[in-house]
């Protein structure tokens, strides 16, 4: 294959960076467009410590530019003079939470920002396709499992709000300005090198740490737990493939497993006791499940690699080589 130039908006975190990664692996030219930002208040995060691991994978082949998705000219300068068939977008407050808290910073990165992206590809003249990382709370309460494309999307927050209006606006855009755009619905990635604090990173590390794991609607609820490198494998089949034109697509694990059955396999891997505790139901959270990945493998021949077993121990063996939680490792 023609090697292909591809942006990747939000590059630089947790998915991104992978996607550049792979991609740069396969001969890609990649520009990554970042403003190295982190929700989480730095001090209870590892963004100082991850982000230049991160930066190291690509830092020699890819081109950084470090810019805002406010910064319209900007984008569009860049894209003018990078010239890219592809853009992906991965900008947002990636967490439910935070954009629920900070409302108004949401809808300014996770939807304004992109109407910025879909601007700038308008003017661009060298986008033939772009990307928008969507998230599987577009579907509010799963109301069957497992959840395909077609689920209705009644999102019951201001996160999957965003998401929702950034997908019809991308293909009201595309239709109209005939540039083929792909959406992806991801659903709860982990993996080496994260640092927004989600679920898994919280086991994890709170597990490392002798700490307990709080079980919340008493740990039974499912989600579709998704291996960093997958979900990064599915977005380059559909950055690269000709099927992935104007489709959404789910791509995870495709099997749900709840807080319970991710506290056991911790604690079967982990060499310390995992300790658990049953807490109250958390209404915020939408009630997910398993996500229908068979449009996935049938168009763009999608497999996932690593369940969360396999996935977990990967993590695990990760963060072993990092140095981190040094105590935990020794016992
Ligand atoms: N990680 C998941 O579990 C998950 C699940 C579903 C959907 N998603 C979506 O995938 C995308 C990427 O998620 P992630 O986990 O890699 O998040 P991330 O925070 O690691 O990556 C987002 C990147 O965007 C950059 N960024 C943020 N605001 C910016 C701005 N104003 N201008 C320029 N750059 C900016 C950040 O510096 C960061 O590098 C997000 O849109 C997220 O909502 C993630």
């Amino acid at each position: 294959m023609k090697a292909k130039k591809v942006m990747i908006i939000g590059g630089a975190g947790f998915i991104g960076s992978n996607i550049a990664k792979e991609l740069l692996t396969l001969n890609h030219k990649v520009l990554v467009y970042d403003n190295f930002s982190c929700y989480i208040p730095r001090e209870q995060s590892f963004y100082n410590f991850y982000l230049p691991k991160r930066l190291k994978r690509i830092k020699d082949k890819a081109k950084i530019v470090r810019g805002d998705v406010y910064d319209k000219p900007k984008l569009i300068d860049t894209m003018r003079d990078f010239k890219p068939e592809i853009v992906i977008n991965m900008v947002a407050i990636p967490l439910a939470t935070a954009s629920d808290e900070f409302f108004e910073d949401a809808i300014q990165i996770n939807l304004n920002g992109h109407i910025n992206v879909l601007e700038a590809i308008r003017y661009s003249n060298s986008v033939e396709r772009f990307l928008y990382s969507s998230s599987s709370f577009v579907y509010g309460h799963f109301k069957y499992d497992p959840a395909d494309e077609d689920h209705p999307t009644l999102p019951i927050d201001i996160y999957g709000g965003t998401k929702l209006s950034c997908e019809i606006l991308s293909r009201s855009f595309s239709k109209k300005f005939g540039i083929e755009h792909v959406i992806i619905r991801p659903s709860a990635v982990y993996g080496p090198t994260d640092v927004n604090r989600r679920v898994s990173q919280i086991f994890l590390e709170k597990a490392l740490l002798g700490e307990t794991l709080g079980l919340y609607n008493g740990g039974e609820d499912k989600v579709d737990f998704t291996y960093i490198t997958d979900i990064a494998h599915g977005f380059v089949l559909a950055t690269l493939s000709p099927n992935a034109a104007n489709q959404t697509f789910n791509i995870t694990a495709g099997e749900g497993k709840s807080a319970k059955e991710f506290a056991e396999i911790l604690d079967k891997i982990l060499p310390i006791k995992v300790k658990t505790e049953i807490k109250p139901t958390d209404l915020n959270r939408p009630i997910r499940g398993s996500l229908d990945i068979s449009k996935a493998r049938k168009l763009l021949g999608y497999e996932p690699k690593y369940q969360l077993e396999e996935g977990l121990k990967e993590y695990v063996n990760y963060i072993k080589t990092t140095g981190l939680f040094k105590k935990a490792f020794k016992k």
